[in-house]
């Protein structure tokens, strides 16, 4: 799908489908400039149709004989110009921000169902946002929300969707520098995730640790960035007794993939590291039959980091280093799997008693954490993993759950998620946690209790981070099934994570 700036006459615009927005009024018609627009909206709204609130459409074929030649005409809604109401601390520019991606989203799901290939975006007139913002949450909301996964739907059914979007123009009257530089912040940013979703779609037969591997390798070649895999045998080396633990059950060799971009020595280094569990059965303590196949997106942790670092290529941000690391394996039951009652050694040196193997994410994220910290130095840490149940509970699929050893890297990262429309809650961290998971023949086992589960998996990679500024983001319910909206697919990946580390970056103090 190729998107792209345009000046060009609208009104001898011949494509599939053009575009306009408008905001809802207080009971009366949304204005548009475009005379047949508004006479045909006037119709609509007198009919009762069509108000121009958020999420409403409005369809229709204009006979080419008026002024408009393109085949289809659709009014998207935005909210009522007057309601920026800031919930939750977010700020209104926060909220229009989403407000655009959500009609991106709403315009790209049309054209899919109407089967519009070519369209034409005219952009609306600045409102609270500077027109190049409204240009890349557009941008990124349109890109997102045309994404499909048919890669494995051999045979075409009745109710299919259109084939796909082969270009979208976005029309401002200049073609100004700034909104094109918009316009590709919110390409790259919405390709990444896509890139991430693309991975999680994957199943477990196809992704596999290996894979991870060779798309880190690929986005090296590419970006000229450094890719190291760290093989079985070097694991054995540097005794990262918590991944070779988990993938003892499984015939597939486990990874541990490390992207490097490096600006300089004096920059600080972020390090991300990513849980790229490619399919979590649970290990021994199997889990039950009912939904395991959706633990083939026990990854997207490690897609969402990778997914970043193709961003980070694209746009090579000064003055900061950045390293990814995904730790990679399967973990199933099997005669040489880790076995409940296990005392296992994470590199550096701490011990850890296995209760349960299917705890098994903390146990990977440890040997990527102490490795990572040691070997980097960074500044500070963030890892992203679908790594509670408990966190599905708490916060639903709604928001993200944040827990962090440092205050001002937990509220970079949680501005960053509402900048993003990938909003997070923060959980507290604390001695009275930490001592749930206090091991009587170990240094600490791997689950405490059955209360605060999503606290006591944290507290769990706390104990690898040390001083280190640190935030995890526990993303179990967001990563897939993630709240309804029109630019993010229902049930499937979302590629959570990708743009709110994106936007922390471009931000980045
Ligand atoms: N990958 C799961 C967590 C998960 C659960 C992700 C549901 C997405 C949806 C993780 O490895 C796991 O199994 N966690 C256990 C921990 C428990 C044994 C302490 C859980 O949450 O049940
Ligand atoms: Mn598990
Ligand atoms: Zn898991």
């Amino acid at each position: 799908m190729k998107v792209k700036q345009t000046t060009q006459d609208l009104e001898k615009y011949k494509g599939d489908m053009l575009v306009y927005f408008v905001h809802q009024q207080n009971k009366k018609v949304p204005a548009c400039d475009n005379k047949l627009v508004q006479d045909t909206m006037k119709l609509a709204f007198k009919a009762g149709d069509f108000s121009g609130r958020e999420g409403e459409i409005l369809l229709f074929y204009p006979s080419g004989k008026g002024k408009l030649q393109a085949k289809r005409i659709l009014v998207v809604g935005l909210v009522m110009a007057e309601e920026t109401a800031a919930i939750n601390g977010v700020a209104a520019a926060d909220v229009w921000r989403e407000n655009y991606r959500k009609a991106g989203g709403r315009v790209s799901e049309t054209a899919l169902k109407t089967k519009a290939e070519k369209i034409l975006i005219v952009v609306p007139e600045p409102f609270i946002l500077e027109k190049q913002d409204e240009v890349e949450c557009l941008t990124e909301g349109l890109i997102l929300g045309a994404y499909q996964f048919k890669k494995y739907k051999k045979t075409k059914e009745e109710d299919d969707p259109g084939a796909s979007i082969a270009e979208i123009q976005i029309f401002t009257e200049k073609a100004e520098k700034n909104i094109l530089q918009g316009l590709n912040r919110g390409r790259i940013a919405a390709l990444s995730a896509c890139a991430a979703r693309d991975m999680a779609n994957e199943p477990g037969n196809v992704w596999t640790p290996a894979s991870f591997a060779e798309f880190g390798r690929k986005l090296a070649r590419t970006y000229k960035l450094n890719c190291k895999v760290l093989s079985k045998t070097d694991m054995l080396r540097l005794k990262m007794g918590g991944i070779l633990g988990v993938n003892s059950g499984s015939a597939q060799p486990p990874k541990m993939v490390i992207l490097e971009y490096k600006t300089a020595n004096r920059n600080p280094t972020l390090l991300l590291v990513g849980k790229g569990l490619t399919f979590d059965s649970g290990g021994i303590s199997l889990k039950p039959p009912k939904g395991m196949e959706e633990m083939k997106f026990d990854m997207c942790g490690g897609a969402a980091v990778l997914g970043l670092m193709q961003a980070v290529g694209e746009e090579k941000p000064k003055g900061i280093n950045v390293v990814a690391v995904v730790p990679a394996t399967e973990n199933l039951p099997g005669p040489s799997a880790l076995k409940p009652g296990d005392i296992i050694t994470i590199y550096g040196g701490k011990t850890v008693e296995v209760l349960n193997t299917d705890a098994e994410g903390r146990l990977i994220l440890a040997d990527a954490l102490a490795y990572g910290i040691k070997q980097y130095k960074p500044r500070a840490v963030i890892d992203l993993a679908t790594l509670t149940g408990a966190v599905v509970i708490g916060l639903g699929h709604h928001r993200t759950g944040l827990l962090s050893n440092n205050d001002e890297l937990a509220r970079q990262v949680m501005a960053a998620g509402d900048r993003s429309g990938e909003p997070l809650w923060r959980l507290p961290l604390g001695p009275e946690y930490s001592k749930q998971i206090k091991s009587t023949v170990a240094d600490i086992k791997n689950i405490g209790n059955r209360s605060a589960g999503t606290i006591t998996a944290a507290a769990f990679l706390q104990e690898f981070v040390g001083d280190t500024p640190w935030a995890h983001l526990d993303i179990a319910g967001t990563a897939y099934n993630f709240t309804e909206k029109s630019y993010v697919p229902n049930k499937a990946p979302s590629g959570i994570g990708v743009r709110t580390l994106l936007e922390l970056i471009r931000n980045w103090k």
